[in-house]
């Protein structure tokens, strides 16, 4: 499988339809007909993966930057973008301070080049705001600001992962439907599982095509993990029509919680450990998933940009 979307395929391919105009009502007709398309020259651009969950806490962010570290090692050019508006922490989770963010670039404060950060163990990050009310409740024109700084972000990167908010809020929902993948994160118990099959009920109603991966995290039980999903995908697919994938399972591990502000990730720091041992293949399963995470061809008006400025419009 490739990594071009189903259905997002472009027109440029398609040979020209023979026309009785001539070559200069051709011109006239196409010219006018390319201006309404947009002119959708095609274009490299990242792969993007939204890592989403229903409930809070079920391992987001954990996740996130420990993908974000593995990606780095393996030279796989990726940013990561903190898009839990309002309540970000990937920057704590990477050992960054950083005096810019997410909110100072929407605001016109600063260049995306200014906001984003190097941390420690490599990875590139652009950080989110914490604790910022306005943030947490985006505008317009906030939602615009950040399709756009997507869109500039993904035609000069590999892979951009994007860590999101838990739940259905709508810069959150229009984010999974802007991205190439969805990575949802559950938990094997029932209050995780019925938001997770909230955010995917949500997502189904706007893309019923939208390519979901379910990682269940802070499995005690192997195998827990694959059996939560079966049910999540059973579900799914008899009420949304939509099939679920399974991507792994994740140990629920004390080392992960004892985590302190300032280390680095445990992927970085104990690289040889159990748990990071897990992310490493679930990693290696997500290239495969993906059909090799690098950037695909897309025409000029299906990028992540215009997806997400589409969704906008019905979201
Ligand atoms: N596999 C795991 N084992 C133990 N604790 C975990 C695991 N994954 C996440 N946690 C803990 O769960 C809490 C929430 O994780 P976080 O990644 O911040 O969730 P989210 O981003 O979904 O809100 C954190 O305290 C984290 O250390
Ligand atoms: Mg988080």
């Amino acid at each position: 499988m490739d990594g071009t979307a189903p259905g997002r395929q472009h027109e440029a391919t398609k040979p020209a339809a023979k026309s009785a105009l001539g070559p200069r009502g051709r011109g006239l007709f196409g010219r006018l007909f390319d201006g309404l398309r947009g002119a959708p020259a095609v274009r490299r651009e990242a792969l993007s993966i939204a890592i989403a969950s229903g409930k809070g806490g079920t391992g987001k962010s954990f996740l996130a930057t420990s993908l974000a570290v593995l990606l780095h090692r393996q030279g796989v050019r990726s940013v990561l973008v903190d898009c839990d508006f309002g309540l970000a922490c990937d920057h704590l989770l990477l050992g960054v301070k950083p005096t810019l963010t997410l909110q100072n670039l929407l605001a016109g404060q600063c260049t995306l080049d200014q906001a984003l950060v190097t941390s420690p163990c490599g990875p590139r990050l652009l950080p989110g705001a914490s604790g910022v009310r306005r943030m947490a409740n985006p505008t317009d024109k906030d939602l615009l600001g950040f399709a756009r700084e997507l869109g500039t972000l993904a035609a000069r990167e590999d892979v951009l992962l994007l860590d999101l908010g838990a739940g259905i809020a709508p810069a959150t929902v229009l984010t999974m439907l802007a991205a190439d993948w969805i990575v949802l994160v559950t938990q094997p118990e029932i209050a995780a599982l019925v938001d997770a099959y909230a955010v995917v009920k949500c997502v189904a109603q706007s893309n019923p095509r939208a390519r979901v991966l379910v990682v269940c995290n802070r499995v005690a039980t192997p195998g827990r993990g694959e059996l939560a999903f079966q049910r999540l995908t059973e579900v799914a697919k008899a009420h949304v029509g939509l099939e679920l994938r399974f991507l792994g399972e994740i140990p629920d591990d004390d080392a992960v919680m004892q985590h302190r502000l300032g280390q680095l990730p445990l992927v970085a720091s104990m690289p040889e450990a159990a748990t990071p041992q897990v992310l490493a293949s679930l990693a290696q399963r997500l290239d495969a998933q993906c059909g090799g995470l690098r950037p695909r061809e897309v025409a000029g008006d299906q990028g992540l940009e215009a997806r997400f400025r589409q969704h906008r419009l019905f979201v």
